[in-house]
């Protein structure tokens, strides 16, 4: 039977009836070893019992009322929020893009509260990926997601990633923001230096510039700290969160301190969904089971181990592995031959990941995923590695 979806995720074949764990199942039982984690969203693996029980008991007594009241599960869930970062206040809503698109339009609306509308533009950095709404793919500049979608000035400059000069070249007395992936993801895994973000939240506080990080991919403890800017000693104004939050479960959130928030009076965004009582009961559930030390440092021994494993394949296949990069659970495997060949065999023999820029492969397993799973994968990688070499 032909498909009735739009094709724009092109051929699918691959489908799977239940997950548990750091694991998915076919129909036919075949079980595959999930490194990719839908992309960074299963933080606590698939089908979590402390996630299915927050989610049932949340089912059990309300779905959905409207923000037109007031939700006790995204009080409870904005307070941890507040409480374990820089941020005084939360919007929630369900995916990445919209808490992007939430952290764009406070930074307008922040300048224009001040009398200060000809600060509008924002700057954004090369590789780097937001989402994929107007804004979104305006700032990230992908030409490839661009295509066809733009008219006119969106309003945003992009800098090169890392690179502090060119950022200089790139703000204006326009400037109003500058937004940063603080480990950048779909753009190949890359780690903002520690001295150039340094560099670059001087430079917002001495020209009056809001600094963003978007940690959609990086954030919710998959760098050993709840969110990476906590280890690479810099606090932006404002913060883009989604993907792990719920688990498996859609919801994003748009940190801010109070300052910026305040801007975003009645009426000036919202969302029908956003903040529901379902995506934040299991929220809490998230939370309250990755924020504490026990599991962050969990969570960073774990990445050092499989990227010390992964270090050792990039010394053992100096003619197809070039480096291994990234914090905590979020690791990129730089390939020298095609990347989309490693993974194929890697699929192949039951071992699941993602592709990214740079000709990469990102690891992204479940943030409670055990040593022996890593020892398993780093089997398969090496197994496809050397069947890579002798073909
Ligand atoms: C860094 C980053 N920002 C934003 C997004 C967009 O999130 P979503 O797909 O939930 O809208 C993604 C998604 O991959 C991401 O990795």
């Amino acid at each position: 039977m032909s498909s009735a979806l739009m094709q724009n995720y092109g051929a699918r074949e691959l489908k799977f009836e239940r997950g548990e764990g750091s694991y998915l199942f076919t129909k036919d039982g075949e079980r595959y070893l999930d490194f990719g984690m839908g992309i960074a969203v299963n933080s606590l693996g698939h089908c979590n019992p402390k996630l299915i029980d927050a989610l049932t008991d949340q089912a059990n007594r309300l779905w959905h009322t409207s923000n037109l009241y007031n939700i006790e599960p995204g009080e409870q869930l904005a307070n941890k929020l507040v409480g374990s970062t820089f941020a005084d206040r939360v919007f929630f809503c369900n995916s990445g893009t919209e808490a992007i698109e939430c952290g764009f339009k406070a930074i307008r609306r922040y300048f224009h509260a001040k009398d200060e509308g000809h600060k509008n533009r924002i700057v954004s950095m090369s590789g780097a990926f937001h989402g994929r709404s107007l804004a979104a793919i305006a700032s990230a500049a992908n030409p490839v997601h661009c295509e066809g979608f733009l008219v006119g000035d969106p309003g945003f400059e992009q800098a090169e990633f890392g690179n502090f000069g060119s950022l200089l070249c790139a703000v204006s007395e326009n400037t109003a923001g500058i937004i940063i992936e603080p480990i950048q993801g779909e753009g190949g895994i890359s780690v903002a230096g520690l001295e150039y973000l340094k560099a670059v939240r001087e430079l917002c506080d001495s020209r009056n510039i809001l600094l963003m990080f978007d940690e959609v991919q990086c954030g919710i403890a998959r760098t050993g700290t709840l969110y990476a800017y906590q280890q690479l000693g810099v606090n932006p104004d404002i913060l883009a969160t989604a993907k792990g939050l719920g688990g498996g479960f859609p919801i994003g959130a748009c940190l801010a301190t109070e300052e910026v928030a305040s801007a975003l009076v009645p009426g000036t965004h919202g969302s029908t969904f956003g903040g529901n009582p379902l995506a934040t009961a299991v929220g809490n559930a998230v939370m309250d089971t990755l924020n504490n030390a026990d599991f962050l440092n969990n969570v960073s021994e774990l990445g050092n181990y499989l990227k010390a494993e992964l270090s050792i394949l990039v010394a053992r296949y100096p003619q197809l592995l070039s480096d291994v990069k990234g914090l905590g659970l979020m690791l990129g495997l730089y390939c020298l031959t095609d990347a989309g060949q490693l993974i194929t065999r890697l699929q192949e023999q039951k071992l699941l990941v993602v592709k990214a820029g740079g000709n990469s492969v990102r690891l992204l397993p479940a943030l409670n995923v055990s040593k022996k799973e890593i020892d398993s994968a780093i089997e398969i990688i090496s197994k496809a590695l050397s069947d890579i070499e002798n073909n």
